[in-house]
C-alpha cells in the first residue's frame, strides 16, 4: 500500500512538473524575440560607462541569470543600483530604491542607497575608541558620533571593479592608513553574485596592516513592490532574533540587549512592519541580536509583500542585523528613479553586521581585525514568490 502510494506520488509529481519544464524551454527559445520573457539562455555580465568623477569612469555593471533576474552594480561606493525580479504575475520590478543617474549618488544627502559602508558599518560612539593603549578619534558626521566609517566612507570612494565568470563582480579598495581616523592600510574586497537560484550573493574580505575595527556591510533599500506602494508598512517581516542593542537618544547602545518578547520589538513570528511601528520613537533603526546556531550562513530574517507575492529570504555569518525602516527619507531627493517620492518608510534596510560600537564595548563580539587575521562576511540575499 505505502509503495503504490510512493509511485503514484512521483507519477503525480512528474505530471505537474512537465508541463512547467515544457513551458521555460519555450521562454529560452522565444528570448530572442521577447527580450522581456521570464528565461534566458544563458547568465552574463556586461559593463558600461555610467558616468564621471572628473576624468574618473565610474562603471555600471549588469549581471542577468539564467532565470532573468538582473542585478546592477556601480564602482562608485560598490553600489547595488538595481535588482530587478519577477512577481508571482512574471511582471519584472526593481525592488530596491535608486536613482535614475550617478548625479542621484552623489548628492549631498544621498542616505546610503545601495552602496557598502565601511570601514566601520554603523555607529561608533564620540567618533572614539581605545586599541592597544592608543586612543583614536575618528571623522564625525553624524550628532558628533561616527557614522558608517565617517565624512567620506567606502559608500563615497571609486573601488576598482572586475567581472569574474558569467555571474559576478569583484570590488576593491585600498583604505589607506588614517583614512577618516582608522589605523592601518586595509585591503578590502566585495564580491557580488548573482546565482541561477535567484540568489545575491555578497562576499566581503579585508586584511590589515595594523589593529583596526572593521564592520561591513550593504545599505540596500528594499522596496518589494516595485514601485506600486509608496512604504514599506504592509511588508511582512520575521526576524530571528530574541533581544536587541538598546540605544541611547543619539542611537548609541547603552551596551544593554533586553528581550524582545511583548514589545515592538518582537518580530520572531512575521507580521506587518506597521503594526507596531507608531509605539517606536522615530521608528526601527536597532540592531538585533541574532539567535544563531554556529558561525556559518543561516537564515535570520524573511520578508514578504503580499501584493505583489514577493518573499525575500536573508542570510548572513554575522551575528546581528541593523533593520532600519528609512525613517529620514522625506521625499525631498533629487534625480530619484522614474521621479518616485522616496518619503518617510519608503524602503528598508537589513543591514547584516556586527554591533554598533563594539570597540567601545568589549562585551560585543570582536570587531577588531589584526594584522595576519582577514576579516570575511557573507549575506545572501534570495528572491522567489509565494
Ligand atoms: C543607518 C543608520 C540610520 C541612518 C541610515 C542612513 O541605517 O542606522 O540611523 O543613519 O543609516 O540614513
Amino acid at each position: 500500500m505505502e509503495k503504490n502510494h510512493f509511485f503514484t506520488q512521483i507519477f503525480l509529481t512528474l505530471m505537474a512538473v512537465s508541463p512547467m519544464i515544457a513551458c521555460n524551454e519555450n521562454a529560452a527559445e522565444n528570448n530572442d524575440a521577447n527580450p522581456d520573457s521570464a528565461s534566458v539562455a544563458k547568465a552574463s555580465v556586461t559593463q558600461a560607462e555610467y558616468g564621471k568623477i572628473g576624468d574618473a569612469i565610474v562603471t555600471q555593471y549588469t549581471i542577468t541569470n539564467e532565470k532573468g533576474m538582473i542585478v546592477k552594480l556601480i564602482n562608485y561606493g560598490a553600489t547595488v543600483t538595481d535588482i530587478i525580479t519577477l512577481d508571482k504575475n512574471q511582471s519584472r520590478g526593481n525592488v530596491v530604491l535608486g536613482f535614475d543617474s550617478l548625479a542621484g549618488y552623489l548628492q549631498p544627502g544621498n542616505p546610503y542607497f545601495g552602496s557598502i559602508v565601511g570601514r566601520y558599518g554603523n555607529r561608533i560612539a564620540n567618533g572614539r575608541f581605545t586599541l592597544d593603549g592608543q586612543t583614536y578619534t575618528l571623522a564625525r558626521n553624524n550628532n558628533g558620533q561616527s557614522l558608517h566609517g565617517g565624512i567620506k566612507g567606502f559608500d563615497k570612494v571609486l573601488w576598482n571593479g572586475e567581472p569574474v565568470g558569467d555571474n559576478a563582480v569583484k570590488f576593491t579598495y585600498l583604505s589607506k592608513d588614517g583614512e577618516e581616523g582608522y589605523p592601518g592600510n586595509l585591503n578590502v574586497s566585495v564580491t557580488y553574485t548573482l546565482t541561477n537560484d535567484n540568489e545575491l550573493k555578497i562576499e566581503y574580505s579585508a586584511t590589515t596592516d595594523k589593529a583596526t575595527p572593521v564592520n561591513l556591510t550593504n545599505h540596500a533599500y528594499f522596496n518589494l513592490s516595485a514601485g506600486a506602494d509608496s512604504t514599506i508598512l504592509g511588508h511582512e517581516l520575521m526576524l530571528k532574533a530574541d533581544s536587541f542593542t538598546e540605544v541611547n537618544n543619539v542611537l548609541i547602545p547603552t551596551g544593554k540587549n533586553p528581550p524582545v518578547a511583548g514589545t515592538p520589538m518582537d518580530f520572531t513570528t512575521a507580521k506587518p512592519i506597521g503594526r507596531d511601528i507608531a509605539q517606536v520613537p522615530g521608528g526601527y533603526d536597532h540592531n538585533w541580536v541574532l539567535r544563531r546556531d554556529g558561525n556559518g550562513l543561516e537564515l535570520i530574517a524573511t520578508l514578504y509583500h503580499p501584493g505583489s507575492g514577493r518573499y525575500m529570504e536573508v542570510f548572513t555569518t554575522e551575528p546581528g542585523v541593523q533593520f532600519y525602516s528609512g525613517n529620514f527619507l522625506d521625499g525631498r531627493l533629487k534625480h530619484t528613479r522614474d521621479g518616485q517620492k522616496y518619503v518617510k518608510h519608503a524602503g528598508l534596510c537589513l543591514e547584516t553586521q556586527h554591533f554598533p560600537d563594539s570597540p567601545n564595548h568589549p562585551h560585543f563580539p570582536n570587531t577588531i581585525l589584526r594584522p595576519g587575521e582577514t576579516y570575511t562576511q557573507t549575506t545572501v540575499y534570495k528572491f522567489s514568490t509565494k
